[in-house]
């Protein structure tokens, strides 16, 4: 794909609100209908939060990784953000990498309106192929979270091969989707494993692959573009029981997470078919766990970056 396809870009135009809907009390985005997290007050909150943890698990970056190598050369140097959020990576890092041009992508304009000038927000659902730039248009590209979001995943990291120059750098961090089992001797968070299951089984009848986040560096590998594949991943306190204050703060921020991730769930099972009142305990029992767990918990994130070969293997 040589040139831009703007059709598949979206203006916000004179009237954002057809981006979106309103269903079981959250707003949803209009452009995919598959995507039944909402996109509204809470969840750009809860990415907030998200932005702050990886924040402080890099100690005080928004990245991990040979990103200053990459953005190094050249005049132009380009960022691209897949399915940004609240929007704050993309502006921490136009803010951070003052010369570079930071792009981020989202299904709705949830995003701040006053933005530093290096830093612009499209609209597109990145579920179609292609990704509408030019090949190698980008010299570094990010995506946080979004499996949920993305029924082709091996598609889209073959998109973001095309997507990068070569020598250029993705870093892909996504959080697992299966709890961590209770230690020996701690009885089972059974309202917790309960709601993590059905979340799982709801996205795999979307056809969502669940097991993406642990299989980040196989996936990296299969795209058949990427060379020195990285895997960070480690287990992240959920709750107030760490000692130290920086582990603690991890810990408030992914349990603050937690806690608006439960009920932003409703949407997606209730259109997966559960009864209201099935999906009203499911939660409730997951929120009593959170709140009064019997050990403390961890949860695990799985991070990989790679950068693109310059030749094909
Ligand atoms: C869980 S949030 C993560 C937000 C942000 N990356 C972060 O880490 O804080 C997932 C975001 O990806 C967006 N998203 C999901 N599927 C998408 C798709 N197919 N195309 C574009 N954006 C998508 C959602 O709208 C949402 O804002």
């Amino acid at each position: 794909m040589d040139d831009m396809d703007q059709s598949l870009v979206h203006d916000v135009g004179d009237n954002p609100n057809e981006y979106f809907r309103f269903l079981h009390s959250r707003t949803l985005n209009t452009l995919n209908t598959n995507y039944l997290l909402p996109v509204d007050h809470d969840e750009v909150k809860r990415s907030e939060y998200h932005h702050r943890l990886v924040q402080f698990l890099f100690s005080g970056r928004n990245w991990v990784g040979p990103v200053k190598e990459a953005l190094q050369f050249g005049q132009h140097r380009r960022v691209l953000d897949l399915g940004t959020g609240s929007g704050l990576w993309a502006i921490d890092t136009a803010d951070e990498f003052t010369r570079a041009e930071v792009i981020a992508i989202d299904l709705a304009p949830i995003q701040p309106e006053h933005v530093p000038p290096n830093c612009t927000f499209e609209l597109c659902d990145l579920d179609e192929a292609p990704i509408p730039y030019p090949d190698s248009f980008f010299d570094f590209i990010h995506a946080r979270s979004l499996h949920i979001g993305i029924r082709n995943y091996p598609r889209l990291l073959r998109e973001v091969a095309r997507l990068l120059r070569p020598g250029g750098l993705v870093l892909l961090i996504e959080p697992t989707l299966h709890p961590c089992p209770a230690p020996a001797g701690k009885p089972p968070m059974h309202g917790w494993i309960t709601l993590w299951d059905t979340y799982r089984k709801c996205l795999r009848r979307q056809n969502i692959d669940v097991t993406v986040p642990e299989r980040l560096s196989e996936l990296l590998s299969e795209a058949g573009a990427f060379e020195s594949v990285i895997i960070r991943e480690g287990n992240v306190p959920v709750g107030f029981w760490p000692k130290d204050p920086h582990s603690l703060s991890i810990g408030q921020l992914q349990w603050m997470d937690y806690d608006l991730l439960l009920p932003a769930l409703r949407p997606l099972f209730l259109c997966s078919g559960l009864p209201p009142s099935s999906v009203d305990l499911l939660i409730k029992d997951a929120q009593n766990d959170l709140y009064n767990p019997p050990y403390d918990p961890s949860t695990r994130l799985h991070i990989a970056y790679a950068t693109k070969r310059f030749t094909a293997p």
